[in-house]
């Protein structure tokens, strides 16, 4: 039994209980719940906990996972001057996928591949890449690096090692819904990765920085840095029309658009929609939210018929440069919500495994001959 799929498209490789997608109308649900439930409901810790136990906790097992990861926030020690010793001008996913990697190296056992041992080192690997993010960007920037603030949650103290400065609490609930929108969606191109690794029973640190070598390409997780130089090179609103046309005729991508699965708006870009135009109505960057939202109604115009809509990429552009972030930290901000997708399933994966092993098509010579070199 064979079946060609150029990308796999339409392949199942894989069950999972933790997100459903329903492409045709738009849905997204964590273990059930849809996506604007928890947008608008729940934490990213809270959210972690659902998609690793597969149900919401209650009060106190909220209150212990979320001790637990605060209480994990530190990175091992050498890994602040591993970070500091890397080249001040790198990209921060280059340097982010690089760390993880190097995590492995502070594991006294890092090939354990029990599924506890797999949440032990998920939650290190969750609790450390904000610590990698912030000490990488304060030193290229001149600054030390800020010590974890345990009494804060996971989006507000990684907004603090960043900026040496406790965030308001409207930044902290925007930086939270991203990292809740971000968190899981289905088997992607970096989650198929993870899972791909994890199948030969390698290890955890392999398949997370594998899955961020996957996610930091313009297709996928890269796609919100491209939006955001695309709304860079848009002088104003009434430019977008020219801008997107342009590149339409030119049969080239708009940055943000267009799913594998959705072929309808992507119920995160709804949320993180209405998230953009309060943050850019309140940060003085109107602007930004008018040109994406002009560039979307030309689109619908254009392409919709296509299946082409808004994806999470879109309005997470203007929602990051909202909160101060540089725009090459908008994918590692994706990465850091996504480890926790990453390892739900490559804890799932482990649980009840098999090899992943397609096969090819082989579309080259047979029975070549073998001509010495002198001949050639
Ligand atoms: N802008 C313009 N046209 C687009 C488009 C976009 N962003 N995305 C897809 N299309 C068009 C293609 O040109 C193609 O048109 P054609 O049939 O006339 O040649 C058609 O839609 C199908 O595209 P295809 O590349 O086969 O779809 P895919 O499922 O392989 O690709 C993506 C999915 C995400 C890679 C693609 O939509 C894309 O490149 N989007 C931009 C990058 C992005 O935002 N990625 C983040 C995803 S969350």
């Amino acid at each position: 039994m064979t079946t060609f799929s150029k990308g796999l498209e339409g392949i199942v490789a894989a069950e999972t209980a933790i997100s459903y997608i329903d492409g045709t109308n738009g849905i997204l649900e964590y273990v059930g719940i849809p996506i604007g439930e928890l947008a608008s409901k729940s934490t990213f810790e809270e959210t972690v906990y659902l998609l690793w136990n597969q149900r919401l906790p209650n009060k106190g097992e909220l209150a212990a996972f979320t001790s637990d990861l605060r209480a994990r926030y530190s990175l091992p020690a050498g890994m602040l001057e591993r970070i500091a010793g890397v080249p001040t001008d790198a990209e921060p996913m280059h340097v982010l996928r690089t760390m993880v990697s190097a995590l492995s190296m502070y594991d006294p056992n890092p090939n354990e591949n029990t599924v506890e041992a797999a949440r032990d080192k998920s939650l290190n690997i969750l609790a450390w890449t904000p610590s990698i993010v912030a000490a990488f960007d304060r030193g290229r920037r001149g600054l030390e690096p800020v010590t974890p603030d345990t009494s804060l949650g996971f989006s507000a103290n990684f907004l603090y090692m960043l900026n040496d400065k406790k965030p308001t609490e409207a930044m902290v609930r925007a930086f939270d819904i991203c990292m809740i929108t971000h968190a899981d969606h289905g088997l992607n191109n970096s989650t198929f990765t993870a899972r791909v690794i994890i199948s030969t029973l390698s290890d955890m640190y392999s398949a997370i920085t594998g899955a961020i070598g996957s996610l930091r390409g313009p297709l996928h997780g890269g796609a919100n840095e491209g939006v955001m130089k695309m709304l860079n090179e848009i002088d104003s609103v009434s430019d977008a029309e020219a801008y997107v046309m342009g590149k339409l005729e030119r049969k080239e991508r708009i940055m943000g658009f267009g799913h594998r699965v959705y072929k309808a708006k992507d119920p995160r870009a709804t949320e993180l929609m209405t998230l953009a135009k309060q943050l850019a109505d309140d940060t003085g960057n109107a602007d930004l939210y008018e040109k994406s939202h002009a560039i979307e109604l030309i689109m619908e115009r254009e392409v919709a018929a296509k299946g082409i809509y808004p994806n999470v990429d879109f309005y997470s552009a203007t929602t990051y440069h909202c909160i101060g972030l540089k725009l090459d930290l908008f994918t590692p901000m994706f990465a850091l919500s996504r480890i926790a997708g990453w390892s739900g399933h490559v804890i799932e994966q482990l649980a009840d495994n098999r090899l992943f092993r397609p096969t090819v098509n082989y579309v080259g010579p047979h029975d070549a001959p073998y001509i010495p070199i002198d001949k050639r």
